[in-house]
């Protein structure tokens, strides 16, 4: 068996982590909102027409944040056509996805849901098709204690406490030529800064996401980063970033290696965010929000331009196997150990659209495989994040070159130390050690894995636990040293806690 090494010493820790590095998103498209998080009259449904079983689920998963209501679907969005009484709602043709949209779940729905599912909102305004007067209304709206038309209204529309909705997107990639109103970055810069002005003097308190590049393969990458910045810098606190990954052409190993593409993006980002803060003589730091991110086949989609008009289509409902929840750890394990940078995050989406989460109209639920990485980091990364170093033997890919078989990452909060390690050798085994002399004596809690002998493997809702997670024997610590073997293609979460009586 090949083996690996890495060191965990408090003495090397990149940040604190923030909890919201575990958000989510729900977007009107497909079925992430209707049968997804919100079905009426379904046996589970609650009192406001939530399906609790998926409330339940989103629990478990730890989600803290969720972003709404889009993504693409954002840049046609009239806010006011999802609050007031149902019956006055309209119903629009959506121009991203061509859906139907019936405005039943709206704003006020979605910060009832929030509320339920214990997650903080983060909300996008448009500023694909609207502007800056929409978007201070969205807040005065959401924001404002009252004595004004918008505050009075909704307290009129059941909601007399402000929502008080901290985090706020300037738009969605409007670099893309696809988002409608998609802008050069001289024009997004200006908009978003002057949006970011008024929404700010509606409420102080928010901190603003301005739009970076859809990917990091888009022409304009860098430099829109860049010209965005230099237009946003005194009013924004965050650039965003989005990345779907995929098997592309058999290449199982280039994918396994996603995290690496992850990784080189995040440190672009940064340089080029620092490279315009020194520019401008600011001392401020810019933070990324990663989000949007997942695995998503997107070679699979027929194209928003190929969808037929209807109301709640089944739009890319990827069932994930054992590959996939093994990228999504170690992108999991990218975010963290970027931590100093990276403030916010959110796997797109929460349900059935690239989801961890499926659901049935009328029937049942299920935890994908790639519900498990995040539901462990989302529980157990908490304290600081350690560097780890892994001096691990690496392996050949098309797209990256050499990149080692372990990719792993660890979290100290007080007594608990949490290693979180993917194997990605699909054959083999890896024998892992790691030195923990400079931490107080540990001892194993438990190590959890997750890998399957037949890789193809998915969960649904007929078969809602062919993969799940197993707690594995034998991994011990020994003066001061941690041994452990990590089955082949696996997630693993090793968790350690100080024999000091507590
Ligand atoms: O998450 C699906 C879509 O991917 C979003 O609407 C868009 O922002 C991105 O391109």
């Amino acid at each position: 068996m090949r083996q690996a090494r890495l060191t965990l010493d408090p003495g090397f820790a990149v940040g604190e982590v923030d909890p919201r590095l575990f958000g989510s998103f729900v977007e009107h498209m497909g079925r992430c909102v209707y049968t997804g998080v919100y079905e009426p009259g379904h046996p589970a449904a609650d009192e406001d027409g939530f399906r609790a079983d998926v409330l339940e689920l989103v629990r478990e998963l730890g989600v803290t944040v969720v972003r709404y209501p889009g993504g693409n679907f954002v840049s046609g969005y009239r806010w006011e056509d999802g609050v007031g009484p149902r019956g006055e709602r309209p119903s629009r043709f959506d121009l991203a996805w061509r859906q139907i949209e019936t405005n039943e779940f709206g704003l006020n729905e979605f910060v009832t849901w929030s509320r339920k599912a214990g997650v903080a909102p983060m909300m996008a305004v448009n500023l694909g098709t609207r502007g800056v007067r929409e978007a201070a209304d969205l807040v005065e709206y959401c924001n404002f204690p009252g004595g004004t038309m918008l505050s009075d209204l909704r307290a009129k529309h059941g909601h007399p406490e402000p929502h008080g909705i901290s985090l706020w997107c300037l738009g969605n990639e409007l670099d893309g030529p696809w988002q409608t109103g998609h802008k050069t970055a001289h024009e997004y810069g200006r908009l978003a800064n002057e949006t970011a002005k008024a929404m700010r003097m509606v409420d102080p308190g928010i901190e603003l996401v301005a739009c970076g590049s859809s990917h990091s393969g888009m022409p304009t990458f860098g430099s829109w980063e860049a010209t965005v910045l230099e237009h946003t810098y005194d009013n924004v606190d965050y650039i965003s970033l989005h990345a779907y990954y995929e098997e592309r052409d058999g290449d199982l190993g280039s994918f396994l290696a996603s995290a690496v593409d992850m990784d080189r993006f995040i440190d672009a980002v940064v340089a080029t965010s620092d490279h315009v803060g020194a520019k401008l003589r600011n001392r401020k730091r810019i933070r990324l929000s990663f989000d949007e991110w997942n695995v998503w086949y997107m070679s699979r989609f027929v194209g928003e331009k190929n969808l037929a008009a209807e109301r709640v289509p089944r739009l890319i409902e990827d069932n994930y196997h054992v590959a996939d929840a093994v990228v999504v750890g170690s992108l999991l394990i990218t975010l963290l150990r970027h931590a100093d940078r990276v403030g916010v995050a959110c796997q797109a989406q929460l349900a059935n659209v690239i989801a961890p989460v499926l659901t049935e109209p009328g029937g049942g639920s299920c935890r994908q495989t790639i519900f498990y990485p995040f539901a462990h980091a989302a529980r157990h990364a908490r304290g600081r994040v350690l560097r780890v170093e892994p001096d691990s033997p690496r392996y050949h890919t098309a797209r990256f070159d050499d990149v080692p078989l372990l990719d792993a990452v660890a979290t100290q909060d007080g007594d608990e130390v949490t290693l979180f390690a993917v194997n990605r050798s699909v054959g083999d085994s890896l024998g892992l050690t790691a030195s923990l002399r400079a931490l107080p004596e540990l001892e194993v809690v438990e190590h959890v894995v997750l890998a399957e002998d037949d890789r193809s493997l998915t969960n649904t809702v007929a078969e809602p636990d062919r993969v799940r997670p197993r707690r594995l024997d034998g991994t011990s610590i020994v003066d001061g040293e941690l041994t452990a073997e990590l089955p082949a293609l696996s997630w693993n979460m090793i968790r350690m806690s100080s024999r000091a009586p507590r």
